[in-house]
């Protein structure tokens, strides 16, 4: 299950559906820069880090692909703890072989945003840039150092090197090792009770049938290679990357879940063709409450694109779509689609890969009638108004995608299904 616009399509309540029908649930990449709201009964739960299955027991794991903040993951923990969430070494595994976010990470991030000015990224402030630079920079602390803090000497000569080196262009102290390695003692017992070869423990619940739910963070468009570069996250948001971020192969994904907005919102900077700055975006942000999970800010709103959406279904091979927030879009006289772009004279029917194009395409609309009745809560295609019906059926045809679920609500039971992800 991934999300197939700018992340924020409603995954929490999706993958809170199918994490109760699952029998482990696996986040493969990204850290806590996600941020899901799960609403199960009268309970609301937030998270970031941790797989979704959580809240109901089912087995969840982190996976290698995650960069694990771990004071982050012990917050998480205690938090739903206290919201009666039991979290064990039964329920809950972490791979050895994540590497860490740690404390100089997130001061980097937050150095680099400050000094670009007007060219910021605007992310989440979590260190997660900087903390995939190290992983790939080969220079990373995994959580199976934890384990040899004794021997970390070699490693942190080589991390501090190269941090020391940045934040002296930023005229700020080198790091303080003797603080970093003793904060890592104190967490490292913490983190370590979870810590074990995820892959193993996967490939044990592959063979004994167990259906298998890959969570993606953020969405195909903050994906680093396929996003709008450089708005985008560091990490593969895309549907393959389940594979190499758990280590199970991608035979083992199966049906490909794009979670899509009925309409299309963005948080950060970066292009936005269909962005609303009218009454009208302003209507759409608050009737869907588009306020980030993680940094509590105010999303950027604009109508369904299509374009986008067709070009994610196909990037990450989506097998069907899950529309969620229908209900927003309830209410109004006409809705718009965007169905293609115009640069400079000339039609295009993707998004181009050019960060300057990106910014000056412009969306040419379908206009589509709206409907008045309310879409809110409906369980069945019978519960929809015809218009709403019509809505959702032109859409599944310019994506070139079928659609699998329709969310009605945040509560669980508010779903139409249409395909069974887990029996098609
Ligand atoms: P980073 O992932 O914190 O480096 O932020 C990079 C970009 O991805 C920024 O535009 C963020 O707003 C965006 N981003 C990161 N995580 C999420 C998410 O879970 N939902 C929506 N946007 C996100």
């Amino acid at each position: 299950m991934i999300g197939a616009q700018w992340g924020d399509e409603g995954k929490g309540k999706i993958v809170d559906w199918l994490a109760s029908r699952a029998d482990a649930v696996v986040r493969f990449q990204g850290g806590h820069n996600a941020g899901h709201t799960l609403v199960v009964g009268n309970q609301t739960y937030k998270l970031s880090l941790l797989p979704s299955g959580i809240v109901t027991g089912t087995l969840s794991i982190i996976g290698n692909g995650v960069v694990l903040d771990p004071w982050a993951l012990q917050d998480e923990i205690a938090k739903l703890e206290s919201q009666g969430v039991s979290i064990t070494t039964e329920n809950f595994a972490l791979a050895d072989n994540c590497s860490l976010i740690l404390p100089l990470h997130r001061e980097l991030d937050g150095l680099r945003e400050a000094a670009a000015g007007a060219g910021k990224i605007g992310t989440t402030g979590r260190g997660i840039g900087p903390a995939y630079e190290d992983k790939v920079g080969r220079r990373a602390i995994r959580v199976c150092d934890l384990a040899h803090l004794d021997s970390l000497g070699p490693q942190l000569d080589r991390l501090c090197a190269h941090h020391d080196a940045l934040r002296a262009g930023f005229g700020e102290q080198p790091v303080d090792r003797g603080a970093l390695v003793a904060s890592l003692r104190e967490i490292a017992p913490f983190v370590l009770r979870y810590a074990q070869p995820v892959w193993k423990r996967l490939k044990k619940v592959r063979k004994a049938g167990a259906r298998i739910l890959f969570e993606g963070a953020q969405g195909v468009l903050l994906d680093v290679d396929h996003g709008t570069y450089p708005f985008v996250t560091s990490s593969n948001t895309v549907s393959g990357t389940a594979a190499s971020g758990s280590g199970l192969g991608p035979a083992a994904t199966g049906f490909v879940l794009g979670i899509v907005k009925a309409y299309t919102t963005r948080v950060g900077a970066g292009p936005f063709p269909t962005e609303l700055e009218d009454a009208v975006g302003q209507k759409l942000g608050e009737r869907g409450h588009e306020f980030g999970t993680v940094t509590g800010r105010k999303r950027r709103c604009g109508w369904f694109d299509a374009v986008l959406v067709r070009q994610s279904c196909a990037i990450s091979g989506v097998t069907g779509i899950a529309l969620t927030k229908l209900d927003v879009l309830d209410g109004f006289d006409s809705v718009k689609i965007c169905t293609g772009y115009r640069l400079r004279g000339r039609i295009l029917d993707y998004l181009p890969s050019h960060a300057g194009d990106q910014a000056q395409v412009e969306p040419i609309y379908e206009e589509v009638e709206g409907w008045h009745e309310t879409t809110a809560g409906a369980r069945s295609w019978a519960d929809l108004p015809a218009q709403a019906i019509k809505y959702i059926q032109r859409v599944q045809e310019l994506i070139e995608t079928p659609v699998a679920l329709v969310s009605t609500s945040p509560e669980r039971e508010d779903t139409i299904l249409v395909r069974d992800p887990f029996v098609d």
